[in-house]
């Protein structure tokens, strides 16, 4: 399974992987029907490149991925996740998918080192960096990587967990990163379907936390809409 398709590179790499293995297939899901830096090509385009590795593809676009998991079935063994980088993106779609994730899974997570990287160091793109953290499992980061940068030290870029029994004993730790800065709201139509999906798995507890975060950073958000910073943002945007 592969969450975040963009122009499908890492889908070619990742059917390339397969090919060997008649049984296997991946699944890939973009929240995008278009490539998002350039709409009018499809997400997933590359793919088409390549007609024999296709046989082993299924994408799935247009809205969260709990619209189509239960198409996809559970028992899956791999899940690249590569979307927003930013709150609260990762930690839902982790937790969308965790339900249907087979103990013994690898959740790789690209991108975990955005807020502290060389060049950008974009403090508040931490999500993939502390969902790693957060989610209970053996990890697996490159080795190496203070090497290459002679200036700054150079944290891994990728890395990956190994879901177990423990991982699903242990939600508090994911939850409880959904009250960090969210930069951008998830529209009201994917709030609803978070929470039907969550409903079918997750504890009470879990639900009215759920809904606390989103009710605290819809408010944050209205407020800060209302700040002076805010409102000359605004209008120089205009201008
Ligand atoms: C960094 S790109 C993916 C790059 C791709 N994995 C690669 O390496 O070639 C991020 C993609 O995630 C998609 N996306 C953003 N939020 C998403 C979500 N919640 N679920 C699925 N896809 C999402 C965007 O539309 C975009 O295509």
């Amino acid at each position: 399974m592969e969450l975040g398709v963009a122009a499908g590179g890492s889908s070619v790499l990742m059917l390339n992987a397969l090919k060997d293995f008649s049984a296997a297939r991946l699944y890939s899901h973009d929240y995008c029907l278009g490539y998002y830096r350039n709409p009018k090509l499809k997400s997933g385009y590359f793919v088409d490149q390549y007609a024999e590795l296709k046989k082993q593809w299924t994408l799935y676009t247009g809205g969260l991925v709990c619209r189509f998991l239960d198409q996809i079935g559970g028992d899956i063994d791999f899940c690249l996740i590569d979307t927003m980088h930013l709150n609260p993106g990762e930690i839902l779609d982790f937790l969308m998918i965790l339900p249907y994730l087979k103990n013994g899974a690898m959740v790789v997570f690209h991108d975990i080192n955005m807020h502290a990287s060389a060049n950008l160091r974009l403090w508040w793109r931490i999500t993939n960096n502390t969902l790693l953290s957060a989610i209970s499992g053996k990890k697996f980061i490159p080795g190496g990587f203070f090497q290459g940068n002679k200036e700054l030290a150079q944290f891994p870029n990728i890395g990956a967990v190994e879901i177990s029994a423990n991982t699903h004993e242990n939600l508090f730790e994911i939850f409880n990163l959904l009250t960090i800065y969210w930069p951008y709201l998830p529209s009201k139509i994917d709030e609803a379907e978070i929470y039907v999906h969550f409903r079918k798995y997750y504890a009470e507890f879990y639900l009215s936390y759920l809904q606390t975060v989103f009710t605290y950073h819809r408010e944050v958000a209205r407020k800060g809409r209302e700040t002076l910073a805010y409102r000359i943002a605004e209008k120089l945007r205009v201008m």
